[in-house]
């Protein structure tokens, strides 16, 4: 294939790969969205296959590889568990970065083109940042990994002076990069990489360990973000155009969604970058012991119950969180909606921007049982209609509905909004013991007058309710 055949097909994987960001935006479109991608990206491997930088005794390498790769990947996506996602899309940002990470160090060995003067500068510090991020990104996101399937514990780690250990690392990264862009050959060049390579892996582990539980999806989309900037360091090394422009495209989106996920979570932009946001010590507990345990008694409430307060409520709000992808509890509480809305009940739901485990993690499950797009709600959308709600139906969520992120300063998830549930006229929590959430903290709603508890796995209590509602 000539160059520029090659060209004209990678501007058309470009723009599918536009398309596909587009469509991926919106529960309704995204569907139509993955299918661009999918055809973006198999363009994209076909022409680079076939294009005029591959060699063709190179050709069934890459083959085998893609035969390997593609195989374990469509048997991970086929195994792994919606709950698992999380933790499947860390670890392929942790691959994005061990990839850019063994580019770099094979371009610098690479003798096969001769760069002189300014190129060989340019082609040098694409490898020492490309190589940089990479190391970041692989050992971030392993933490990560490691973090979303409980592997390692949600405990913030906080090192005394991180911010200091965090400067002085910079420090050092930089000063190496001046010693190697000066390195006369790649023997003696290759001690500074190794030593930024090393620094940038310790900074990676550092970052993601300091991040405490509850700011955990603001991580993994900054590691989505990295990703797709590695990705784009990795294009430079390579001097592939699209590279760098589906890279660019990943990092800003990614970057994009940080900062949305970072507003969701009240915590300052800045601050997730430098790293270590967000688990620093509480402050300090109110003079007069406001933030103390919770008070009130736990009310338990029947299944029939359950259903005659739905029945006799005109409007209802559900709330899904974490729980209910568990349970998988989405088409029970589909059926419950119809069922609801058929005896003229008003049922929305209301979604916080960190349920579940992954961003739009509920919109894809509500979307997957067929749940209405207009009935479906974003926090800021719907927080307003609480105190005019009758029946909040809160299945499998805790940190997103728990106010001791208003109440308690000295909370760990002081700040973050929730959907603020309690004040409806009543509130019906399903989940199956009083365990905290995922950042393991107390939750005071779980005490209050108006709330009930329907304690069991969310789909078996919820098919009870059906019944219950249907009888
Ligand atoms: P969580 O606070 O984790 O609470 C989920 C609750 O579901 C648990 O308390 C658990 O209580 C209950 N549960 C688990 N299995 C259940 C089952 N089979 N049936 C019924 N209940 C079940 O979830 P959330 O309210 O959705 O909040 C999300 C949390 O995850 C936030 O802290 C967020 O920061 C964090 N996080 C989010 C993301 C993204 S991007 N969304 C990524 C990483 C972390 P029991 O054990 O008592 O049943």
């Amino acid at each position: 294939m000539t160059s520029s055949l090659a060209t004209v097909a990678y501007i058309g994987a470009a723009i599918l790969f536009i398309l596909s960001l587009g469509g991926l935006s919106n529960p309704e479109t995204s569907r139509r969205g993955n299918l661009y991608g999918v055809v973006g990206m198999a363009l994209a491997v076909l022409v680079t296959i076939a294009g005029p930088r591959v060699a063709a005794a190179g050709v069934p390498w890459i083959v085998a590889a893609l035969v390997i790769g593609g195989g374990i990947g469509l048997y991970a996506a086929k195994t792994v568990k919606m709950t698992q996602m999380p933790e499947l899309v860390a670890l392929m940002h942790s691959l994005v970065g061990l990839a850019a990470c063994l580019v770099g160090f094979a371009s610098y060995v690479d003798t096969s083109i001769q760069y002189t003067g300014v190129e060989k500068t340019i082609h040098e510090v694409e490898i020492y940042i490309g190589i940089l991020i990479g190391a970041v990104t692989f050992s971030g996101s392993l933490i990560a990994f490691g973090k979303l399937n409980g592997k390692i514990g949600g405990k913030p780690l906080l090192l005394p002076a991180r911010h200091w250990l965090n400067l002085a690392g910079l420090l050092v990264v930089i000063w190496f990069g001046r010693e190697f862009v000066n390195a006369h050959d790649v023997q003696s060049g290759m001690i500074p990489l190794i030593v930024m390579t090393v620094i940038a892996l310790l900074f990676g582990i550092h970052m993601v360990m300091a991040i405490g539980g509850a700011d955990m999806p603001v991580v993994v989309s900054m590691l989505n973000s990295y990703s797709g900037w590695a990705a784009a360091a990795t294009g430079f090394m390579l001097g592939n155009d699209l590279l760098i422009v589906t890279g660019a495209l990943v990092g800003s989106s990614g970057a994009i969604l940080s900062y949305i996920m970072c507003n969701a979570m009240n915590r300052n932009f800045i601050s997730v970058i430098a790293g270590g946001f967000g688990g620093g010590a509480p402050a300090a507990p109110k003079a007069d012991g406001a933030a103390a345990e919770p008070q009130g008694e736990v009310v338990p409430v029947s299944a029939t119950d359950t259903a005659e307060l739905l029945r006799d409520a005109k409007s209802v709000i559900i709330v899904p969180g974490y729980g209910m992808a568990v349970a998988q509890a989405q088409h029970t509480v589909n059926e419950i909606t119809r069922t609801l809305r058929d005896k003229g009940v008003t049922v929305r739901f209301g979604i916080h921007p960190v349920a579940g485990r992954m961003p739009g993690h509920m919109n894809v499950l509500l979307a997957e049982a067929k749940v209405p797009y207009d009935i479906v709600l974003e926090m800021d959308e719907i927080n307003d209609d609480f105190p005019d709600t009758d029946v909040v139906m809160v299945i499998g969520a805790n940190d997103i509905v728990n106010p001791a992120a208003q109440d308690d300063p000295t909370s760990p998830i002081a700040g973050m909004p929730v959907l603020e549930v309690w004040k409806a006229r009543t509130s019906i929590v399903m989940k199956r013991s009083m365990a905290s959430g995922y950042a393991g903290v107390d939750n005071p709603l779980f005490y209050k007058d108006n709330n009930r508890m329907l304690f069991g796995d969310a789909k078996k209590m919820l098919d009870e309710v059906l019944v219950a509602l249907k009888g």
